[in-house]
């Protein structure tokens, strides 16, 4: 517990010698089946996680487990192509690491986006769903043990996780693409079982539109850091119990696959006008 800033530093002093005078503006944490806009990196440099002092690594399916660094609809970007779950048996500080070390590299934005099931009955497997809020239950918070001032405060707001502004630009880039794009709630389950019927109801019940099992740590470390914050859903399909038949990993990897280009268009826009 508690990893010590001088980690971060290591790291990222390591990653300022592979880079050399780059300096990323925005983060992007690329969800299951997602992380191919990472090979559209112009110019890229890549570096695998194992090469990174203290970084871990993704065992995740869907997940290559490498940064990209370079330039992505006109903007510097370091892309995570595969992040690290809590069902892998990460710590939530753990999952969160390198948030922390793109921080120190100078990004100032996170965009995150990963796969997740519709609990609001209106929405479709297939669809986009820009999140507004998050709901991460009951567990460990990332920021939980000794706060490291350098990062940002104890006791850190979380009234506006997902920064307005970015919101307000993902609608308008939704709309001049003819991309529909639904909106709401992103509560977090550790998997890596998928949810039972029970919890789904229990989710809509407190106001959830989509159950995942990533991103709400990740996005608490990097408000917490002062970076303004991204977040798209692809609902791949209807939360347990709402359609009646069971959950597979390959309808999820397939509805990615499915979605891909237009969750792209709808990413790289927003890049684009940042
Ligand atoms: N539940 C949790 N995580 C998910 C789901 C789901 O239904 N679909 C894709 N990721």
């Amino acid at each position: 517990m508690n990893i010590p800033f001088s980690h971060y530093e290591e790291s990222a002093d390591y990653l300022r010698q592979r880079i050399g005078g780059f300096q990323p503006k925005v983060a992007m944490v690329l969800g299951s089946g997602l992380g191919e806009l990472g090979d559209r990196v112009e110019e890229p440099t890549v570096v695998p996680y194992g090469e990174i002092p203290h970084f871990k690594t993704s065992t995740a399916p869907g997940h290559k487990g490498q940064l990209v660094f370079g330039h992505l609809a006109g903007q510097p970007v370091v892309v995570m192509q595969g992040r690290m779950h809590h069902y892998e048996g990460y710590s939530y500080e753990e999952t969160t690491y390198a948030i922390r070390v793109f921080r120190l590299l100078g990004a100032d934005t996170l965009m995150v986006t990963n796969a997740a099931g519709g609990v609001n009955q209106d929405f479709k497997a297939g669809e986009l769903m820009l999140i507004t809020d998050q709901i991460k239950p009951f567990l460990d918070s990332p920021l939980r043990g000794e706060n490291l001032p350098q990062f940002g405060p104890r006791f850190p707001d979380a009234s506006y996780l997902y920064t307005p502004r970015l919101q307000d630009l993902a609608r308008e880039t939704a709309h001049s693409q003819g991309i529909s794009l639904r909106e709401g709630i992103y509560l977090y389950f550790p998997g890596p079982q998928y949810e039972t019927p029970a919890e789904v109801r229990m989710a809509r019940a407190w106001g959830a539109d989509a159950v995942g099992m990533s991103t709400v740590a990740e996005v608490i470390v990097a408000a917490h850091c002062g970076m303004e914050v991204l977040g798209v859903s692809l609902i791949t399909n209807m939360a347990a119990g709402i359609l009646p038949q069971p959950l597979s990993e390959q309808e999820v990897l397939a509805a990615a696959a499915a979605a891909k280009e237009t969750f792209s268009a709808l990413i790289l826009g927003c890049l684009n006008k940042l």
